[in-house]
């Protein structure tokens, strides 16, 4: 880590966790408004080097990284994240309807082992929300020059048998702004949420999201928490269902790779989770030819190629951001980039030492 970010992290991380979320978040909300500013520092952090770009769900995206769902719940700075030299961009969960997720304090940092624990239970704007404050970019041009995915996930208080008119209700309010979807069916703080990780359940939240925004592809996010053999056969029945990608992992509710558990709920993210999130890529890897985003504990150069040699098309960043600062997914460009250097590779593919 090196730069001001040292600094600036020491003093974000004397507040509580969400209130250092969103100071940070307001300070990039007003460098957002600066005119010309976000696209210099995107061009700046790309080098304008096709051998980054990736073609996947009929799109371009300039280079491999994303940012993670969470990070931009409600769509409040999109530009800012692509300015950062990331152009899968997922944001999100948006719910159908808004709420307030659980009560605070519901994020907590675990320094030692750079993690967080989160226990948010989807606090959301709600979709017409998000599609207006979309629609309001679009209209100021403060929109990136990348694919926007938005994460959709249903209410707290929507029965399990209803999920799929929830996923259905907010894909349709925000198709028109949505290159992508991702059907966020692995996050551990909406009870039962994650009982949707099977194949009746995925295949018809596929069909509902696909007939409310024909043409939007609809990628699934699954949990680290199911065991191999089931992982890869999910994946390859949602692929049946018309999935056009995978988004591998979400948050874990495993603490057996922690320090020391402070036993606190919810789902844990960062360097703890890099070892099953590259397991969860391999399996995924081997059960589908379709675009895999990895996500999960990728905070350094080392892990990110790691991904991309075990056959990721994209890689998000979260907690690596939180941790290591905005400079990370540079720093990671960079990296890749000299190893394209040294093997005389023309794109991503050549990387790969997983063959599919
Ligand atoms: C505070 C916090 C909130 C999150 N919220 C969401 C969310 O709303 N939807 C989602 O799909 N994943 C969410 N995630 C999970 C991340 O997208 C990602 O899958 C996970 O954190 C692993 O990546 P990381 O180790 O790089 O953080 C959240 C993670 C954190 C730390």
């Amino acid at each position: 880590m090196s730069g001001v970010y040292p600094l600036a992290r020491r003093a974000l991380f004397r507040l509580p966790p969400e209130r250092a979320h969103a100071v940070a978040l307001m300070g990039g909300r007003v460098a957002c408004t600066i005119p010309g500013l976000m696209p210099r520092l995107a061009r700046a952090a790309m080098q304008g080097d096709e051998r980054l770009a990736v073609d996947a769900f009929g799109l371009r995206f300039d280079g491999p990284l994303g940012l993670a769902a969470g990070l931009d719940k409600d769509a409040d700075a999109p530009s800012l994240w692509w300015a950062m030299g990331l152009s899968f961009l997922e944001l999100g969960t948006v719910t159908p309807r808004p709420q307030p997720g659980n009560p605070r304090p519901r994020v907590h940092r675990l320094k030692a082992d750079h993690a967080i624990v989160n226990a948010m239970g989807f606090p959301s704007m709600g979709a017409d929300a998000v599609a207006r404050r979309l629609h309001t970019l679009r209209a100021r041009s403060a929109w990136p020059a990348t694919p926007i995915a938005l994460n959709l996930g249903k209410n707290r208080d929507t029965p399990l048998d209803g999920a799929a008119d929830d996923y259905a209700a907010a894909a349709h309010v925000l198709a028109r702004y949505a290159d992508l979807f991702v059907i966020n069916v692995s996050s551990p703080n909406t009870p039962g949420l994650r009982g949707l990780q099977d194949e009746t359940h995925l295949a018809s939240l596929l069909t509902a999201v696909r007939e409310a925004a024909p043409g939007v592809p609809a990628l699934v996010k699954l949990a680290p928490d199911l065991e191999d053999e089931t992982l890869h056969a999910l994946v390859q029945h949602a692929e049946g269902a018309g999935a056009a990608g995978i988004v591998a992992v979400n948050t874990t509710i495993d603490r057996s790779s922690l320090s020391r558990d402070p036993g606190l709920q919810g789902g844990l993210s960062g360097r703890p989770l890099a070892r099953r999130a590259l397991q969860a890529l391999r399996v995924v890897r081997k059960a589908t030819h379709l675009p895999v985003v990895s996500v999960g504990g990728i905070h350094d150069e080392a892990e990110a190629l790691r991904r991309i040699e075990a056959g990721a098309d994209f890689l998000q960043l979260y907690t690596g951001l939180i941790y290591e600062g905005p400079a990370l997914p540079r720093r990671i460009l960079a990296r890749i980039r000299s190893e394209l250097d040294a093997k005389g590779a023309s794109n991503l593919q050549a990387l790969r030492k997983q063959k599919t």
